[in-house]
């Protein structure tokens, strides 16, 4: 082991995910599922973790290629199609989005209506599935197992005896999706969308299949390995959020306060869970608590969720700008040649022109950060503003919209601002109508201020 050179080191990730994995392999809570017969022959000793970064990157501990039936863990993903399929109001107006604190199989209904509670539950599920828009209950299904298979980044396939089992024991998803039918929430060939229900629950995959699900959904919908872009991102946040309140069922709020990550979990011993911007992670484990959660999986993935730092609500670190000139023209004039008369009045009147660099990523906190520091830097009005922002390199939407606001009530108040960025963000910043200019660099730029300064000289 010591020998240099033989062996490289294992990442602190694997060893995390081992360590965890040695240590949860212990404990023996937990029945696995047996009300869908099939399940039953699962081995409860089976324990796998696996992680997938936003780079593509995979960590594996275990049994990470085990295949079992997807089960609930599917919920999630045929959400995201329906939302992308019809959008979120529509969507609502089916299913609802409230965590119903009740087991999977809950006849979770709203009174009056028969809307499920939210698509986590089986209700909420069976009907999800029937809204996947498609000619036929063959296409339907079809559609949404090439749905799973873009988001694991290969082609799924059913487990038949899965699905067998399910569709001959199944009798309570049948008659939840009866009571909907008569409840008008749930239109449609009953037997059809609840067999169509039963396949989804029936596609095979791995830990790690699962993972790299996961982290398409955190990576906002783009698939880290094939780079495939599965949904767009703002559905990959309503999923997200729906995972957060309500993934786990009867125990999702314990879990939010604890884990602080989306989640989902499946009777077949699957649990995922995504960290926007970081990584997916999954478990496999079949035996399940009493709310049908995989014991082993709850504890892996709030250990690994302490371990990382994944918290959604820890505080984050994004405060990545940096200020790196706070100026004038008199200091910092452009080389553009002058004569001696417009360099004299440059040299008196050129602290008019006022020069902000930064460099980093603008989002909320950075933008606010740098507003005031440009608020800081104007001289009264009219002047000039330089906004060299060459070397930021990515601005958020809302920045971008914080950004361009500011600038417009600039122009407005009688300043004439020149921004420099890099084409793309440019762009973003910039709208139809917008009065500040965009100059490829910061040289142009404090030349076109001094020009404008002169020319109000004669
Ligand atoms: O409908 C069922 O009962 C199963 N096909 C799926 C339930 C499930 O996975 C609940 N998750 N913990």
């Amino acid at each position: 082991m010591t020998s240099a050179g033989t062996h490289i080191p294992v990442d602190p990730v694997t060893a995390g995910l081992r360590e965890i994995r040695e240590r949860l392999g212990r404990i023996t809570d937990g029945e696995v599922a047996n009300y869908i017969p099939e399940l039953a022959r699962a081995d409860p000793d089976a324990f796998g973790i696996a992680v997938v970064s936003m780079s593509g990157h995979r960590y594996l501990a275990g049994d990470t290629d085990v295949a079992f039936s997807i089960q609930s863990v599917s919920k999630p993903f045929v959400y995201a199609l329906a939302l992308a399929d019809l959008g979120l109001d529509a969507v609502l107006r089916r299913v609802n989005a409230e965590p119903s604190g009740e087991a999977y199989n809950a006849i979770s209904l709203e009174p009056g209506t028969g809307r499920p509670a939210n698509p986590m539950v089986n209700a909420g599920a069976i009907v999800t599935t029937s809204l996947i828009v498609a000619p036929d209950a063959a296409a339907r299904f079809e559609r949404i197992r090439a749905c799973l298979s873009a988001f694991a980044g290969r082609d799924l396939d059913v487990d038949e005896q899965v699905y067998a089992s399910e569709a001959a024991t199944g009798d309570r998803n049948r008659a939840l999706a009866y009571l909907m039918r008569g409840a008008g929430s749930l239109v449609g060939d009953v037997h059809e969308i609840v067999e169509t229900y039963f396949r989804q629950c029936s596609v095979r995959v791995t830990a790690a299949d699962l993972a790299v699900m996961a982290a398409t959904l955190a990576n906002g919908g783009v698939n880290p390995l094939t780079g495939v872009t599965v949904i767009q991102e703002p559905v990959a946040v309503q999923v997200l959020a729906l995972m957060a309140t309500c993934g786990l069922y009867d125990e999702a709020g314990a879990w939010l306060l604890r884990a602080g990550l989306p989640a989902k979990s499946g009777v077949s011993g699957g649990l995922i869970a995504a960290s926007p911007a970081r990584l997916g992670i999954a478990v496999y484990s079949p035996p399940l608590d009493v709310a049908g959660n995989s014991v082993r999986g709850v504890k892996a993935l709030t250990e690994a969720s302490e371990r990382f730092a994944l918290h959604l609500m820890h505080r984050p670190l994004q405060q990545t700008l940096t200020v790196t000139d706070r100026s004038t023209a008199r200091e910092h004039p452009s080389a553009r040649p002058r004569d001696a008369a417009a360099t004299a009045i440059l040299r008196r009147d050129g602290r008019r022109i006022a020069i902000v660099s930064a460099q980093g990523t603008l989002e909320f906190t950075e933008t606010e950060r740098l507003l005031n520091e440009v608020r800081t830097a104007l001289p009264p009005a009219p002047g000039w503003l330089v906004l060299d922002l060459e070397r930021v390199t990515h601005v958020a939407k809302g920045a971008a919209a914080m950004l361009g606001a500011t600038l417009g009530d600039l122009v407005r108040s009688g300043y004439e601002v020149a921004v420099t960025a890099q084409e793309s963000m440019a762009k973003e910043a910039h709208r139809d109508g917008d009065t500040w200019t965009v100059f490829a660099g910061r040289e142009q730029a404090v030349a076109w201020c001094e020009d404008r300064l002169l020319a109000g000289r004669g």
